[in-house]
Parts: C-alpha cells; sequence; structure tokens
C-alpha cells in the first residue's frame, strides 16, 4: 500500500504513524519533511520525505504526482485550494481512501451563500466513485459551561477511525452551537 501524507507532521502525527504502519511506502510531505520523523526506524524507513509547499502548488503537485498513485491519502490543508484538491484527487488508486480533515469554519456558507467547501468537497468527490472519501471536519468539545479546541489526540484518533471505518463525514467534537465554540 502507497500512502500520501500531506499536513501531517503535527497535530496528525498519530494518524500518519498509524498509517505508515499499514503502508510499504509511505510520501510525506510538509514545507520542514526532511527533518520529520516518526520516532521509529522501521517506520521512519518507509518514509519518502518531499519537502515542498502547497503554496506552490506546480511544484508541489509534481513532485507527490511522481509516486502516484495513492491507496491512501491523509491530508490536512489549511486554504480552500480547490484546483490543488481536485488535483490530488486524481492521483488516488481505483478503489483508494481519501481521508480529508478541514477546520471547523469549513462547513460555513461562503460570503454569496454558495454551498460551504466542505460540501463542495463532498459534492466533487461523489462523482468520482473509484474514490472511498471520508471527510473529517474538526469541531470543538463542551465541557460544562466551558468550551475548548480537540487535543491532537482527539484530531488523530478522528482520521484513524475514517481510515479504517470510513464514511462520508465525520464531525470530531461537536459544531454547534456555533456561538459557544472557543475563543
Ligand atoms: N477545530 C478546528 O477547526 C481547528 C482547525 C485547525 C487547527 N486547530 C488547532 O490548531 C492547532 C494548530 O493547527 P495547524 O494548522 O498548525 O496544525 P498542525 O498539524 O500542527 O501543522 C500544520 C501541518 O501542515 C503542514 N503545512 C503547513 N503549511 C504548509 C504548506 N504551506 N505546505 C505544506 N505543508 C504545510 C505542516 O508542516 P510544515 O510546517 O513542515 O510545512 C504541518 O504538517 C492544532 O493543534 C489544532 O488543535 C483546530
Amino acid at each position: 500500500m502507497t500512502t500520501l501524507l500531506i499536513g501531517a507532521t503535527g497535530m496528525l502525527k498519530a494518524a500518519a504513524t498509524h498509517a505508515v504502519a499499514r503502508s510499504k511506502k509511505a510520501v510525506l510531505v510538509s514545507r520542514g519533511a526532511e527533518d520529520f520523523s516518526l520516532d521509529s526506524d522501521t517506520l521512519d524507513r518507509k518514509l519518502v520525505r518531499v519537502p515542498r509547499s502547497y503554496d506552490d502548488s506546480a511544484a508541489f503537485l509534481d513532485a507527490v504526482a511522481s509516486h502516484a498513485p495513492y491507496d491512501l491519502m491523509l491530508t490536512w490543508i489549511r486554504p480552500p485550494a480547490e484546483i490543488l484538491r481536485a488535483a490530488l484527487d486524481g492521483m488516488t488508486a481505483p478503489g483508494g481512501r481519501l481521508v480529508e480533515v478541514m477546520g471547523s469554519r469549513s462547513i460555513l456558507l461562503g460570503e454569496a451563500g454558495e454551498a460551504s467547501i466542505a460540501e463542495r468537497r463532498a459534492q466533487a468527490l461523489a462523482l468520482q466513485p473509484g474514490v472511498v472519501y471520508a471527510q473529517v471536519i474538526l469541531g470543538f468539545v463542551i465541557e460544562g459551561e466551558v468550551s475548548r479546541w480537540l487535543t491532537h489526540q482527539e484530531i488523530s484518533a478522528a482520521a484513524i477511525a475514517q481510515m479504517e471505518r470510513p464514511q462520508a463525514r465525520l464531525v470530531a467534537g461537536v459544531l454547534e452551537p456555533w456561538e459557544k465554540r472557543p475563543g
């Protein structure tokens, strides 16, 4: 199994570890990829480190495409970057799995009332039956009178759940009531 990991060196490190353990080869892309370690020689040997920024989408996609197709993709990309995301969709192996992590605001309608980025992505992937699409929306946690953002462990656990038992959308924590989200 060949895996692609984008934006997986921070809060998704535990999910990346899980994915690499199940992979023969894992292409890890981040600006600081060359210095990244999974703290295991066995797992690190499977990594192909690609130090690229998705802000330079042409160079980024060229580098990622050179190792395609991918049986599993785990992505956390901050900007909407819909053209870049669509290009990555096309690098999935038949029957491959795309676990796409998105922030809380990804479910908000656009300024002109258009569908949210999370919804637009779900609709785009529904047109690609060869791809198993599993979205993770990062919410928050309400504890009594206070609320907090998710921990890295909670975020990675949601991504791992989507790798293992994919569903169209998994909300980690809650998104409602929106006005209770942490400041
Ligand atoms: N509830 C929510 O909606 C929500 C949403 C987002 C974040 N958060 C919280 O905010 C915290 C920090 O978020 P974070 O985004 O800094 O997450 P992070 O997972 O700690 O780091 C961002 C990841 O994206 C990569 N990256 C960033 N810019 C990149 C670029 N231009 N090109 C390629 N890769 C890039 C980083 O690697 P390199 O730096 O090596 O490029 C890293 O792997 C998290 O701990 C989380 O708890 C909450």
